[in-house]
């Protein structure tokens, strides 16, 4: 068995169907020790209770700095001896501490064709450059914004009258296929 953690700090839906991939056996070499969220009031703890997994809510404001925020989860993940940190929305960089820990043992799922439209809202950003097709991108985590080694990518069309949640659904669809995957390559 392989130990991950997940990071995340909003609804969760990437979460909760890894949760499920590996609960149905799916991802049977893996195990999820706990969800480390960074809001009291993200949609994905409500999941994680459902699919009992234990949560862990941390503020970075609780702590005096961002070292020693990541030097708390540092201490939860090493009592859990997680080996892979798996982030779905977990809107923050991962600083010095988590890195130089888990460095080559982070991945990161963004919704864009990277290196294309990084950081906050990438599907907004393709909307804005009328791209036609845009994507996911599953990649390794350094410590600039999306900007690790990509590891996998899957695309869509963007079509004329799309919304912005039409494309969201869209790629979340694409991601729900592709993140197991590669989790299934290379942490299984
Ligand atoms: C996903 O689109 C992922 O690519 C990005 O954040 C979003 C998280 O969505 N990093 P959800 O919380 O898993 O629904």
């Amino acid at each position: 068995m392989t130990k991950v953690a997940i990071f995340a700090s909003g609804s969760g839906t990437n979460f909760e169907n890894i949760a499920q991939r590996v609960q149905s056996g799916e991802l049977s070499q893996i195990e999820i020790t706990a969800l480390y969220t960074d809001h009291d009031d993200a949609g994905c703890i409500a999941l994680a209770h459902r699919l009992n997994i234990p949560v862990h809510i941390n503020k970075v404001k609780d702590f005096d700095s961002k070292t020693a925020y990541e030097t708390h989860l540092l201490e939860l993940l090493r009592e859990e001896q997680v080996e892979w940190i798996i982030l779905a929305g977990y809107m923050r960089l991962i600083g010095e501490t988590l890195l130089e820990a888990y460095e080559g043992q982070i991945l990161n799922i963004h919704p864009s064709l990277l290196p294309k439209y990084k950081g906050k809202d990438a599907i907004g950003q393709a909307l804005d450059h009328h791209e036609t097709q845009t994507g996911t991108t599953v990649h390794y985590v350094d410590s600039g914004m999306d900007t690790g080694s990509i590891i996998a990518q899957k695309s869509c069309d963007i079509f004329e009258n799309d919304t912005h949640d039409d494309v969201e659904a869209r790629v979340k669809s694409l991601e729900y296929e592709l993140y197991p995957a590669v989790i299934s390559e290379i942490i299984q």
